[in-house]
């Protein structure tokens, strides 16, 4: 027997336990296994019934996603899928109650393998999902196809569009699970399975129809979810034609259009933008002189120190991730103001639903706040998160280095300055590292946890590894001003601001981007974050005879700083804002503004084109991107693109900015950079890694 499926009979039951680590993914071999597995159990004569059962802390977490590079045509797609869905078939004709006893996850070809099983038992905190869309593909193991049979239309609709996955009640509630078991999974699966044995039961799931309600409802739930999409992403909308395919054919005519759609999404741009995504996330975790082996502090108490936005949505974070926390203030003043922001925003999650009032309560508590540095000696980190101001950081490092244990990890949420010289401040330098959130931190995934130049391995390590328990996405990143993210972003706001100079008003900006994929234009974005943020930088940087971008700095986001106009929290900036409205509007000032600043720095203004506003600001972002790389302040082009999508949203199925250059074409890269030069000026400097990649015939991804 196969080492990836163990098989033991307990109890005239059949265990089939697949054995795949980590995560028991449907890779080579396991498929076959599975086969094997059901074929032994259906002839054994020992056996009454049979569980299919996973190893390990999981069900099945899917398909194995690197085989889906394999997968070079729509055709090699068809000629696989076809064998998989007759072994499932074979498997839902076992002449056995078979029966799925599901605990952590069964997600994708996991919950198609369950589906096709007579049953399905699961543990209480089980979940189950198909989130194929995530990868730029729909369920490919005829997922499509049984999904709305249990569960009605609607719900698969709802499951294979959004990807998200079910917790086991709901999925119970749903119909996709028949039992929630509360004790031993396996005990309660073997009695499950014995019991329906005994009743001569077995339920396939393709058998199940859809009656002329039922039909008529789900063909409403596939228009109506179809309206609300966007027209990119194409998996969601491949999604419900499949799932329409289910209401409106026989189970296998229905199972070869899923594959067939499956193969289209499998091998476009969009899918391998979004694979690119899935594994470049995990690797960003992995820094290249930090081994696997490095000790790492684990971290059970934490202070932070100032209670503002930012130190507010960190001490947040903390206790969502069950960690006690004690909170820093200045004064009782500023202490209860960054108490009553933090209640505000747990108070507004339980009037959605989304906190209990037991949770809030138990979270709530574990933030201590204080006015002193009593109990900082028993912390494992400190996040200082006070003023942006050199003199104050030097000085709260100081502080820490005295009142914190040597072993204490302490980090800054710095976004511009140089944490080497807090952390000589510190007198411990190899603990000092930059733990720089986005706002608001409670919410944004991103975390650039920033090296500075003595930061210990152990202390890199243990950040990597504390950022995952607070739900972050961690990204090792140099120590240069504006790190990854905000160094990259200089750049993209330069351009914003230049189009509009040239005459591409803000809306043309903004829509161009927003129908690009993103959630919010530069300057939509800008009216969120804060004029005055920036512009403060900027004033900060002239006083040192520094400039954020290469190029010529606009006057025009300067001027509606000093007008006052910082964005929404003021009533206007970029656009106008009626009271108590986030609707923008659109401001002939801003117009009038930009039309003096072209008119001094003698630019003749123009109508700019929607193509050239794409490919000035992707250009600047790949160029940039490009320094930064070969600088050597990111680790990978590819944590690159996973700062930018989770720290500005730059739309996923296009796999980030530097994923967005290779799509289109590095020598086309190239060429637009030397194009703006000649244009614009020799601001616009080729970044030599592009041209050695040009030269060179390369791309920063193989496929
Ligand atoms: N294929 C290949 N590798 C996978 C995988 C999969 N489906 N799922 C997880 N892995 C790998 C990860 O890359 C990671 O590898 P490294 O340690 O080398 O980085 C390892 O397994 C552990 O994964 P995580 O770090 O993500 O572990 P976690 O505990 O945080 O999360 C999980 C576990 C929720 C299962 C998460 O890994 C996940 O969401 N996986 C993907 C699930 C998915 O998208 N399934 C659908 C696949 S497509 C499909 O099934 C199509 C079909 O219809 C047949
Ligand atoms: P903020 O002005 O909202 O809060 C700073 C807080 O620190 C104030 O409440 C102040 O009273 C407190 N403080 C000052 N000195 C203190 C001391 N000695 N002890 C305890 N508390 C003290 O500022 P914000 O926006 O929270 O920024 C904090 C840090 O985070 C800055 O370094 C900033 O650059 C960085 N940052 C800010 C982001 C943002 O979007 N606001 C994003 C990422 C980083």
């Amino acid at each position: 027997m196969s080492e990836l499926v163990h098989y033991e009979v307990r109890d005239r039951v059949a265990v089939l336990t697949i054995d795949n680590p980590p995560v028991n993914a449907l890779g080579p071999g396991v498929w076959e296994a599975i086969d094997e597995a059901v074929a032994r159990a259906s002839a054994d004569g020992a056996a009454d019934a049979i569980v299919l059962v996973g190893a390990g802390s999981t069900f099945i977490a899917g398909a194995d996603i690197n085989v889906f590079k394999l997968l070079k045509t729509p055709q090699d797609s068809m000629d696989r899928s076809a064998g998989t869905h007759a072994l499932l078939v074979r498997w839902e004709d076992a002449p056995k109650p078979l029966v799925a006893a599901i605990h952590g996850n069964a997600l994708g070809g996991g919950l198609e393998v369950a589906m096709s099983c007579h049953y399905r038992v699961a543990a209480k905190d089980a979940k189950v999902g198909q989130p194929e869309v995530n990868l730029g593909i729909i369920p490919g193991a005829a997922g499509t196809q049984r999904l709305p049979r249990l569960a009605g239309a609607a719900t698969a609709i709802a499951m294979c569009t959004d990807g998200k996955p079910v917790a086991a009640a709901k999925a119970k509630a749903a119909g996709i699970v028949d039992e929630v078991v509360d004790g031993d999974l396996l005990t309660g699966a073997i009695a499950f399975a014995k019991a329906r044995a005994a009743a001569g039961e077995r339920r396939q799931t393709r058998e199940i129809g859809f009656d002329a309600d039922a039909k008529a409802a789900g063909l409403a739930a596939c228009e109506k979810a179809r309206a609300s999409l966007r027209p990119e992403p194409r998996a969601p909308h491949a999604a419900i034609d499949a799932i329409q395919a289910a209401l409106t054919l026989p189970f296998d005519q229905g199972s070869v259009r899923e594959r067939e759609l499956f193969a289209e999404r499998v091998v476009s741009t969009e899918s391998k933008a979004l694979r690119h995504l899935f594994f470049a996330e995990r690797e960003a975790a992995r820094v290249a002189d930090v081994k696997k082996d490095t000790p790492t502090v684990e971290i059970k108490r934490a202070a932070v120190v100032g209670a503002g936005t930012m130190g507010g949505g960190i001490a947040m974070s903390y206790a969502n991730a069950g960690i006690p926390v004690l909170l820093k203030e200045v004064d009782d003043a500023a202490l209860q103001r960054g108490l009553a922001t933090i209640r505000k925003n747990y108070e507004g999650s339980v009037a959605k639903g989304r906190l209990t009032p037991e949770a809030y309560e138990r979270t709530m508590a574990l933030i201590t706040p204080t006015t002193s540095y009593d109990g900082f000696d028993a912390v494992d980190i400190v996040v200082e998160a006070v003023f942006e101001n050199m003199d104050l950081k030097q000085r709260t490092f100081a502080d820490l280095g005295r009142v914190t244990r040597p072993d204490c990890v302490l980090a800054s949420n710095t976004s511009t300055l140089d944490i080497d010289v807090f952390a000589q401040a510190s007198g411990r330098p190899a603990q000092v590292v930059g733990h720089h959130f986005f706002s608001p931190a409670n919410v944004m995934k991103l975390l650039e946890i920033v090296r500075g130049k003595e930061t210990s391995a152990s202390v890199v390590a243990s950040s990597v590894k504390l950022g995952k328990k607070l739900a972050k996405v961690p990204v090792v990143v140099g120590n240069c001003f504006g790190f990854v993210a905000n160094r990259m972003l200089a750049y993209y706001m330069r351009e914003a601001y230049l189009l509009l100079e040239e005459g591409a008003p803000v809306e043309q900006v903004d829509r161009v981007l927003m129908d690009f994929g993103l959630p919010v234009g530069p300057f939509g974005m800008q009216d969120i974050a804060g004029i005055d943020v920036g512009a403060r930088i900027r004033q900060y940087l002239a006083s040192v005879g520094q400039t954020r971008a290469e190029g010529p700095q606009s006057e025009v986001p300067d001027r509606l700083f000093e007008m006052g106009r910082y964005g929404q929290k003021t009533g206007a900036g970029w656009y106008r804002y009626e009271p108590g409205s986030r609707e923008r509007i659109p401001d002939p000032l801003v117009e009038q503004l930009a039309a003096e600043a072209a008119a001094k720095r003698g630019i003749a203004r123009r109508k700019v084109g929607d193509d050239e506003i794409l490919a000035r600001i992707a250009t600047a972002l790949a160029n940039e991107g490009a320094r930064v790389l070969e600088d050597g302040f990111a680790q990978r082009a590819s944590d690159i693109d996973v700062i930018y999508c989770y720290g500005f949203g730059f739309p996923r199925h296009r796999g980030g900015p530097m994923f967005y250059a290779d799509t289109v074409g590095l020598p086309t890269v190239l060429a637009r950079v030397r194009e703006y030069r000649a244009r614009f000026g020799d601001y616009w400097k080729p970044a030599p890694l592009l041209e050695r990649m040009v030269a060179e015939g390369r791309r920063l991804y193989q496929d």
